[in-house]
C-alpha cells in the first residue's frame, strides 16, 4: 500500500523531539503526505516548523516526570478528541554522552537514562490506553549502538539496546490488538546528536564510519516506509544492516572490543585529557 493511503488512518501523530535533526525530519515527511493530521511535538525548544492548522507543541523537558506526566494528560484529552483514526507515537527524544566512565557528568549520565529509557517506557504506558481502542503503531528510535556493547558510549549504547529489545518485546505484547510496534536503528546520522554528545567532530568528518552515515531526511524516509509496511524492526540502510550481521555473528566480548577500538578513535579532547 502507498504510505500516502497508509497515512491516511492515523489522526493524531505524536512525536517527540521534533525540535532538530531526524524527529524534524520525520514530521516534514508526514506533513507532505498526510497534512490534516494532528501533528503534536514534544521538546524543549520550539521546532521550526510548521505542524500544520491542527498541530501543537508541547514544550516539556521528558526527562522530568513530573512535566512528562501533566503533557501525557493533555495528549490524552487530545486523543479522545480527535476524530476517528488511529495514533502515531514517535519516541524519538534522546541524546548521548562521549568519553571515558566515569570521567563524564554522571548527572547528565542519569537524566540520558531518564530521556532515552524511562521517558519512552513511561510516555508509551500513559498514551496505551487511549491509543488501545483506536489501534495504532509506536516507534521508538534506537540506533545501530543497540547490537553491541559501545565502550566510550558506555551508557548510551546501553539505553538502545534497552529500547530495541522493549519495543521488540513490547509489540509481542501487544499481539491480538490493533496496536503495532517499530524500533528503527539508524546508523551515524548527521544532526545535532554528536555536538550534543559532546564530539569536537562528528566521526564522518574525521574519515571514520564513512559511507556510513546518513542525512536525517533519509532516516525519516526509511522510518515513514517501515511504518507502513508494518515492519517491527529496522535498521536504516543496506550497510548499516550488514555490519550489525556480522557484528552478531561475533563472540561478544570480541564485538565489544572491535567497538572499543574504533570509538576510542574518535579523538575527543576531554578524553584524550583523560588518558
Ligand atoms: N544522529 C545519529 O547518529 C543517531 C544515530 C542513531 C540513533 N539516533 C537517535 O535518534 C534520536 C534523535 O536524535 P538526532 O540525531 O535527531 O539528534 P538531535 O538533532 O540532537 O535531536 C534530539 C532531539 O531530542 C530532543 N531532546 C533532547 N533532550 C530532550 C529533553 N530533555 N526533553 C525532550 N526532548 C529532548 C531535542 O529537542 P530539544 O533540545 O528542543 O529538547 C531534539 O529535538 C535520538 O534518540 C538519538 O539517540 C541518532
Amino acid at each position: 500500500m502507498k504510505q500516502f493511503e497508509y497515512f491516511k488512518r492515523f489522526s493524531v501523530i505524536i512525536i517527540t523531539g521534533g525540535s532538530s535533526g531526524i524527529g524534524c525530519s520525520i514530521i516534514k515527511a508526514i506533513r507532505k503526505i498526510a497534512p490534516d493530521v494532528q501533528m503534536c511535538n514534544l521538546s524543549r525548544s520550539n521546532p521550526d516548523i510548521f505542524l500544520g492548522d491542527n498541530g501543537k507543541h508541547y514544550p516539556v523537558d521528558l526527562s522530568d516526570a513530573q512535566a512528562l506526566a501533566e503533557a501525557a494528560e493533555a495528549l490524552k484529552a487530545r486523543i479522545d478528541f480527535a476524530r476517528e483514526g488511529e495514533v502515531l507515537l514517535v519516541n524519538n527524544s534522546g541524546f548521548g554522552d562521549y568519553g571515558r566512565f566515569p570521567d563524564m557528568e554522571i548527572g547528565k549520565q542519569l537524566t540520558m537514562i531518564d530521556l532515552n529509557v524511562r521517558a519512552v517506557v513511561d510516555l508509551s504506558a500513559r498514551l496505551l490506553p487511549a491509543i488501545l481502542p483506536r489501534g495504532g503503531t509506536i516507534v521508538t528510535i534506537a540506533s545501530t549502538a543497540a547490537f553491541q556493547p559501545t565502550p566510550y558510549l558506555t551508557t548510551y549504547g546501553a539505553t538502545k539496546a534497552f529500547v530495541r529489545n522493549w519495543s521488540l518485546a513490547l509489540g509481542e505484547d501487544l499481539r491480538g490488538t490493533k496496536v503495532r510496534t517499530l524500533a528503527v536503528c539508524p546508523g551515524p546520522t548527521r544532526s545535532n546528536f554528536f555536538k550534543a554528545a559532546g564530539f569536537d567532530t562528528p566521526p564522518m568528518d574525521q574519515g571514520a564510519n564513512q559511507g556510513l552515515d546518513m542525512t536525517s531526511d533519509e532516516v525519516a524516509a526509511h522510518t515513514l516506509r517501515a511504518i507502513a509496511k508494518e515492519r517491527s524492526l529496522i535498521v536504516t540502510g543496506w550497510k548499516n544492516r550488514l555490519i550489525t550481521f556480522f557484528g552478531s555473528q561475533l563472540p561478544l566480548l570480541v564485538v565489544t572490543q572491535i567497538s572499543a577500538s574504533i570509538l576510542r578513535k574518535m579523538r575527543l579532547e576531554k578524553h584524550k585529557a583523560a588518558k
